[in-house]
């Protein structure tokens, strides 16, 4: 069914370096949410500490009544059972095929005959659409390969909660289309609770159910698609829609002289929010909200042509 994260007042540096400030925020059980922030500002970070591989300064972390931020090391060891985690490189381990890759979690945390395991490891290489690939070497087989492989092995333990790690990074346009496609054909079958980390605007503009900002050390928003899509915030405006008008500059933040020589620059108007990827059985998600939902349920109204099939899946600006 997925479980919820409520992450509250997470901070965490390391040394004098501060990486994030009082992150708060909770990640709604079952639906994909993506977290999306500039290079370095920590969402790898985030990710690890979610599954207490890194212990924050400050803050909790609740998943089904257990504090990850100060829970014991056994009982970490139980809740971790719920995670499956894809890293940003897919970790595969090189020397072994993908059969073995994808069996390692059932060989190491589970006592199921070689038999049984054949059967789960089957099943989700046919998930992620890898069927014939299982004697390949990571080494032989692209990126997108890997990272489907690296899925798999995050699904055999029938994962609560899915970490990705910028699943988009390496990949051409075409191979992040099918990834995103089989994100989302993979939560209306598995309804687990899926957090993406990328810094992919057009995945993140069409992926989704919610959206998360890291910017400049602090979460800057996390919400409802549509609400990040339609918001006038500036940061998350300029972000959200790849402008080089607002408050982040080529090194982070602009400077006073920066700011002021663009004073007299309208940012350009809102894009159409596009409508959101669906399964590919056409058989909606459990958690799937209607187009439009929220801002009729907000009294936002959507910037003009939003939600029109023909702007399904279009960059923005396009
Ligand atoms: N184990 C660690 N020890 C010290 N610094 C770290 C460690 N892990 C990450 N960092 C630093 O934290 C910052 C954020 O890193 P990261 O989470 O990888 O960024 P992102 O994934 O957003 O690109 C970087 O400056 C990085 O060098
Ligand atoms: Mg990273």
């Amino acid at each position: 069914m997925g479980v919820e994260i409520k992450v509250d007042g997470l901070t965490k540096s390391f040394g004098k370096q501060l990486i994030w400030r009082d992150v708060t925020l909770s990640i709604p059980a079952g639906q994909v949410s993506v977290m999306l922030g500039p290079s370095g500002t920590g969402k790898s970070v985030f990710l690890k500490t979610l599954i207490g591989l890194i212990k924050p300064d400050e803050g909790s972390i609740m998943i089904e009544g257990t504090d990850i931020a100060s829970c014991s090391e056994r009982d970490l060891y139980e809740i971790r059972k719920l995670f499956g985690v894809l890293f940003q490189d897919g970790a595969m381990f090189g020397s072994m095929n993908l059969y073995d890759n994808v069996a390692f979690p059932l060989r190491e945390h589970t006592k199921k005959s070689e038999s049984e395991i054949r059967s789960i490891v089957m099943e989700k290489m046919d998930l992620v659409g890898l069927i014939g690939a299982e004697d390949k070497l990571p080494g032989e087989i692209s990126g997108g390969m890997r990272k489907r492989a690296g899925l798999a092995r995050a699904l055999v333990l029938d994962p609560e909660i899915l970490l990705i790690d910028e699943p988009d990074s390496g990949l051409d346009p075409v191979r992040t289309s099918f990834i995103n496609q089989l994100f989302i054909d993979l939560n209306a079958q598995i309804d687990a609770t899926f957090l993406i980390v990328t810094h992919d605007i057009n995945s993140t503009r069409t992926v989704p159910d919610n959206i998360g900002l890291l910017y400049h050390k602090h979460l800057a928003m996390f919400g409802p698609r549509e609400m990040l899509l339609s918001s006038e915030e500036p940061v998350v405006r300029q972000f959200l829609n790849a402008q080089t008008v607002g408050p982040i500059g080529m090194s982070e933040e602009k400077d006073a002289d920066e700011l002021a020589a663009e004073k007299d620059l309208d940012m350009p108007p809102l894009p159409p929010i596009p409508l959101q990827l669906e399964p590919s059985s056409g058989i909606p998600r459990r958690h799937q909200p209607a187009p439009g939902q929220w801002c009729r349920e907000n009294g936002v109204t959507p910037p003009p042509g939003s939600f029109l099939s023909a702007n399904a899946g279009l960059a923005p600006g396009a």
